[in-house]
């Protein structure tokens, strides 16, 4: 595989046609291990997770198992979860809190700020000489806390992580802040949801990408009505007041679903349930609309930060990441947030309705899981490979500069509020996997600042 093929062969956004090859090919896996994976950044995690000093929990960056915790001083870090002597993972619980981490090998520990702080014989076997200073844990490179969202990268050419964001930013705020609009007062839920499915993990980020066109799939939950007025999957009243756009972000390979409501119109209630949740949910309305002004109109929808972190905005407020797990496998965990200040009725009217919809328990993820793990299977075979799938939907109609009703928004939109769905957030997400694939550098990467980029984007109807 020459790495020219990636955009030109493997990934025709030209012809809308996608090799099965990226999704089934061992050597291809492998190669987004150390292009991807070792470049981006990546979630790791809440601080509402790690609150107190010793505070730690178990993530991932890819297929590399690391230690995000809280040292004494209060300092968050991103640890690799491997002891520097012979690489036995030095944690292995999930959450806590502790004081050092003790390898359970040989009894190396190591303090909550990475330092090797006990070498068992350290006199006697290495007769003192061990420079205990060189052996502390691998560290991130780059961390960044993003409004309580940890975020990491191992490349330390990478841009920080808001220029990593750009202006997709705007549209991230809308998972992170709380929902009456203030800066970031939300928390974990209860535990992380983690579960193994067989396929791809581009499965499921294509799909939280902005896949519009699979509510088939979700019939049978529609039917049964779990959203809290029993009525459909989530209330979402803005579907038919408001105007229904994808967004995509061309050089950093974001993108989302979002409504926007024409100028002047009330927010819809997120939810009508008892007074107390409804009374909270119309409160955090009003403020929210009254802080944010006419960004107020916007309302979040699926979308992904790139490569590999589904967010769910609302109705149910959720983050996701598809951890690889080999070429054929992805470890999926899911966080579940809610406002901190919010009553614990309303926390817990959120848990029953996150619990039935998301997760793999959730009867909406079931179904989504059903289709991404046979699409995997069916397309492994040597004949099946050889056929690449269709993203043509909607090529063409895409707008910079769309404007609704006096707002204007960040990103190049699609609007599918006629056409009812369109496969640009989905090019959008694989547009930016072939350049990272093919980049040797972050300079080739940060293309903001060149440019000079047409991203191969076709445009028929100009
Ligand atoms: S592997 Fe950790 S102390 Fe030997
Ligand atoms: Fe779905």
């Amino acid at each position: 595989m020459t790495e020219a093929g990636y955009r030109t062969g493997l990934v025709d956004l030209a012809k809308g046609q996608i090799s099965r090859e990226i999704f089934v090919n061992d050597e291809i896996y492998v190669q987004e291990q150390e292009r991807l994976f070792a470049r981006a950044w990546l979630f790791v995690g809440h601080e509402s997770q790690i609150p107190n000093p010793g505070d730690f929990f178990v993530s991932c960056m890819g297929e590399e198992g690391v230690i995000l915790c809280r040292d004494r001083a209060g300092q968050i870090h991103v640890f690799l979860n491997s002891c520097r002597h012979r690489g036995m993972k030095v944690c292995r619980y999930d959450e806590g809190n502790t004081p050092v981490f003790t390898c359970p090998y040989h009894g190396w520990s190591y303090s909550t700020d990475g330092k090797l702080v006990g070498v068992p014989y350290f006199r006697e076997a290495y007769h003192g000489a061990l420079d205990r200073s060189q052996w502390g844990l691998v560290e991130v490179v780059q961390l960044c806390n993003y409004k309580g969202a940890l975020w990491a990268t191992w490349d330390p050419t990478a841009p920080s992580f808001h220029e990593y964001l750009g202006d997709f930013a705007r549209y991230l705020d809308l998972s992170l802040d709380s929902w009456d609009g203030g800066d970031g007062g939300i928390e974990v839920l209860g535990g992380i949801q983690k579960w193994i499915i067989p396929c791809n993990w581009k499965f499921p980020a294509e799909n939280f990408s902005g896949d519009s066109y699979h509510n088939i799939s979700h019939r049978s939950v529609d039917l049964v009505g779990i959203g809290p007025s029993g009525s459909g999957r989530r209330d979402t009243r803005e579907r038919e007041l408001a105007r229904r756009l994808q967004v995509s972000f061309y050089e950093r390979g974001h993108q989302t679903g979002v409504y926007v409501l024409p100028s002047g119109q009330p927010i819809p209630l997120a939810y009508a349930h008892s007074p107390v949740v409804s009374e909270y949910f119309a409160h955090c309305e009003e403020q929210r609309r009254r802080r944010q002004g006419e960004w107020g109109r916007v309302i979040g929808s699926p979308g992904e930060v790139f490569p590999n972190i589904a967010l769910h905005p609302r109705q149910p407020r959720t983050i996701a990441v598809w951890h690889p797990r080999g070429a054929h496998k992805t470890e999926c965990w899911r966080w579940y947030f809610v406002d901190k200040a919010a009553p614990q009725q309303v926390k817990d009217f959120l848990r029953d309705y996150y619990i039935r919809y998301s997760g793999p328990a959730g009867l909406t993820e079931q179904d989504d899981m059903e289709n991404w793990n046979y699409a995997h299977a069916a397309s492994r075979g040597v004949i099946a490979r050889r056929y690449p799938y269709s993203y043509e939907q909607g090529q063409g109609y895409e707008r910079d500069n769309y404007e609704f009703d006096g707002l204007r928004l960040p990103g190049t939109v699609m609007d599918i509020t006629e056409a009812k769905s369109s496969e640009h957030n989905l090019r959008n997400l694989y547009r930016r996997w072939a350049e990272f694939m093919e980049a040797e550098s972050w300079d080739e990467l940060a293309t903001w600042r060149r440019g000079d980029q047409n991203h191969g984007i076709v445009r028929a109807a100009e």
